[in-house]
């Protein structure tokens, strides 16, 4: 099974996979306008011609990336492939040279299983709070922020023996 680089023609799917977790309050909706621009930057994985993960790495300056709009189906969630993007868009993060990923996120448990460390928000730089205007909650940011070596050895993320894809 294959994370693979997103398409225009996933578009609609990926809009409604993440609208579908925003309406939960879990992640910030996606306009069709926003994932058609940045579509260079999503990774996705389709089973039976549906997208059922996405997640996206957004570069933000020479040294910093951002790992967001990250939705697994729920019904193939605890299976791996949330590990398996992320992984994917780290190995990205490497080949491009940018040495830190971070996320903004209500499932901080996650992103420490793969390596991630909690940081402080106001530690990182205000380019982050950008996308951070369109959302319903700005100022009041509730999000954990976690942080990445990307080079470090345990960056690299060997993978997991649970991953049934
Ligand atoms: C959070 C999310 C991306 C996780 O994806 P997933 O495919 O279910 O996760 P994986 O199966 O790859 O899990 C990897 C590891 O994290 C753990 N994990 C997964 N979700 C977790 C959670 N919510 N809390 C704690 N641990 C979690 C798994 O048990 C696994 O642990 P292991 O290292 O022992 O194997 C997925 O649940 C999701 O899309 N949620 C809704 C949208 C959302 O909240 N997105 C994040 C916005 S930034």
């Amino acid at each position: 099974m294959e994370i693979r680089t997103a398409k225009l023609t996933d578009v609609e799917q990926i809009q409604k996979l993440i609208n579908g977790f925003a309406e939960e309050g879990l992640m910030l909706a996606r306009s069709r306008h926003m994932l058609c621009e940045h579509i260079r930057e999503f990774k996705v994985y389709e089973d039976d011609g549906e997208i059922k993960g996405v997640g996206s790495l957004h570069i933000l300056w020479d040294d910093l990336a951002e790992i967001r709009a990250l939705a697994i189906d729920k019904n193939y969630q605890r299976k791996g492939l949330g590990r398996m993007i992320v992984e994917s868009l780290l190995q990205e993060a490497k080949e491009l040279g940018v040495p830190k990923a971070f996320t903004l996120t209500y499932q901080p448990e996650f992103f420490a299983r793969l390596g991630f460390q909690s940081v402080n928000k106001d530690e990182l730089p205000q380019k982050v709070w950008q996308e951070c205007l369109y959302c319903i909650k700005f100022p009041n940011c509730d999000e954990n922020a976690l942080l990445i070596d990307v080079n470090k050895k345990d960056g690299e993320l060997t993978p997991p023996g649970k991953t049934v894809f």
